[in-house]
């Protein structure tokens, strides 16, 4: 069985056949789960989507897919382009942590798009539903409108299922699993960069998802790290790698050591490049 690291233009297509109107789908899952797999049908569930079970982890290939979203239909890649990209999910419409974070991404709208980075958001309700929910998060925001990003529409869950993203704890009222808070960085290359997962009831900060948009593109050009609580402007580490010999060629602004109990110099900061 592949893993994402080795499928390096993997498309997720998935059906789900067990997950029809009615079934419990998430039975399934953790019934599967529990059981390692055993059992025809089990087996052929894992066969079928035993690879896509898992988040995708840091340098694997973010895997290509269509989706419907309030934009009209997508092929992910075509729609990043050569531009970073941050995929996230939320639980479902008409909540109030959901509306409040998808109200903050679109008040952040315009940093984002400064750092050539496309947002999406996703939920396995409907576009219809999505699109009736947007006037509340325009309202909750104040802005005007359009909403400056699309939502993806995964009522089959086969993305939440493909990406890991489905929470056992919180169920719909058709009993299915709904997403957590999964977001994904995804770099040019079409490699994540970083993800986190939080629960239904923990809103995200994505002022902090800005923050690290700015630590990743820097350390991406130049050979420095970014410390605890960094801010775009503030000094970074010089990075680990470099050889005490080719600081003052990288980092003409100077290198500064800082003395340390255990005597060694691995400690170097230097102004943001
Ligand atoms: C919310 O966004 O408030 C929420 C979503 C799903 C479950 C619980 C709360």
């Amino acid at each position: 069985m592949g893993s994402f690291a080795s499928r390096s233009c993997a498309e997720i297509n998935i059906s789900i056949p067990e997950a029809k109107e009615g079934e419990n789908f998430s039975r399934v899952v953790s019934h599967s789960a529990q059981n390692g797999g055993k059992g025809s049908s089990q087996r052929k569930f894992f066969k079928q989507y035993g690879p896509f079970l898992r988040m995708p982890n840091i340098g694997d290939i973010f895997p290509n897919f269509r989706a419907k979203t309030t934009e009209g239909e997508i092929d992910f890649y075509d729609w990043l382009g050569n531009s970073w990209g941050i995929l996230f999910s939320h639980p479902g419409d008409f909540t109030p942590v959901c509306t409040s974070e998808l109200g903050k991404a679109a008040q952040l709208a315009p940093e984002f798009q400064k750092r050539d980075i496309k947002i999406i958001g996703l939920s396995c309700s409907s576009t219809r539903e999505h699109e009736a929910w947007i006037p509340d998060i325009l309202a909750y925001t104040g802005l005007k409108g359009p909403m400056p990003f699309p939502i993806i529409s995964d009522e089959k869950r086969e993305l939440a299922v493909g990406l890991g993203m489905l929470d056992p704890e919180f169920k719909d009222d058709k009993g299915m699993p709904m997403t957590c808070r999964a977001l994904f960085i995804i770099g040019p290359d079409k490699k994540l960069k970083m993800s986190i997962l939080y629960p239904a009831l923990s809103g995200r900060n994505f002022s902090e998802i800005l923050r690290v948009v700015d630590s990743l593109q820097l350390t991406d050009v130049k050979k420095v790290s970014t410390p605890v609580d960094w801010k775009y402007g503030e000094d970074c580490m010089v990075d680990v790698s470099v050889p005490r010999v080719y600081e003052d060629h990288l980092f003409p602004k100077g290198v500064t050591i800082k003395a340390l109990p255990s005597g060694k110099d691995y400690f170097r900061t230097t102004p943001m490049p």
